[in-house]
């Protein structure tokens, strides 16, 4: 049987250990979920910044990296067959773009591209606080179809490390194409005597 594919993009928002997190859980869906990676010169400014992993050591974690430079490539195509993006963490520059349709990358373009053809895309958005020109962007974008999916903070699993937050947000994300996060804690009703 084919492979699912999922387009994974990183931007040069602050988040990585998210995105890290993200391609980590797919990875456990490997027999049937193919990852296609592209990433942005600033997620690599952000990468060396808040982690201590490598962009090598960042591209192993997918099936397929693509150049961002690279607007022929193959998720810059609506025949090239995905359930979708997810893009993780999302700048407001790459909101922006995505929201105007202005694809000057190879990320851009296959966002505009899973909108386009009407595919599921989550925007795993990140800026504190937000502007009035972000969450005019992230309401457009919300009317076109995408997820937006800012990485806010839940209480009600009771988390007790920042890894605990973080699975949850990546399993949250992965929960919109039907995959089992994990770590992902679902909310199952509250006990009738609290
Ligand atoms: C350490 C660091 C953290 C940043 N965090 C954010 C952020 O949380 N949100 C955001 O929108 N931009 C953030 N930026 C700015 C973006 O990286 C910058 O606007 C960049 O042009 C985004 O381009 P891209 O979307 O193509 O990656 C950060 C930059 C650096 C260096």
């Amino acid at each position: 049987m084919d492979k699912k594919r999922i387009v994974v993009g990183i931007s040069g928002a602050s988040g990585m250990p998210i995105a890290l997190e993200v391609l980590r859980q797919l990875r456990g869906h490997r027999e049937m979920w193919e990852t296609h990676l592209v990433y942005t010169r600033g997620a690599q400014l952000t990468l060396s910044q808040e982690t201590g992993c490598t962009a090598k050591e960042l591209e192993e974690l997918a099936d397929c990296v693509y150049d961002n430079e690279n607007i022929g490539a193959a998720p810059a195509s609506g025949s090239f067959r995905t359930e979708g993006m997810i893009i993780v963490p999302c700048s407001m520059k790459t909101v922006a773009g995505i929201a105007s349709g202005y694809s000057d990358n190879l990320l851009l373009r296959a966002a505009d591209v899973t909108l386009k053809e009407r595919r599921r895309l989550v925007l795993v958005t990140r800026e504190c606080p937000f502007g009035t020109i972000h969450l005019r962007n992230m309401y457009e974008l919300s009317r076109m179809g995408a997820v937006i999916l800012p990485p806010v903070l839940s209480f009600y699993n009771h988390p007790d490390s920042l890894e605990c937050c973080i699975r949850h947000i990546a399993g949250k994300a992965l929960d919109f194409f039907g995959l089992e996060g994990e770590g992902y804690a679902r909310w199952e009703g509250m006990d009738e005597d609290r």
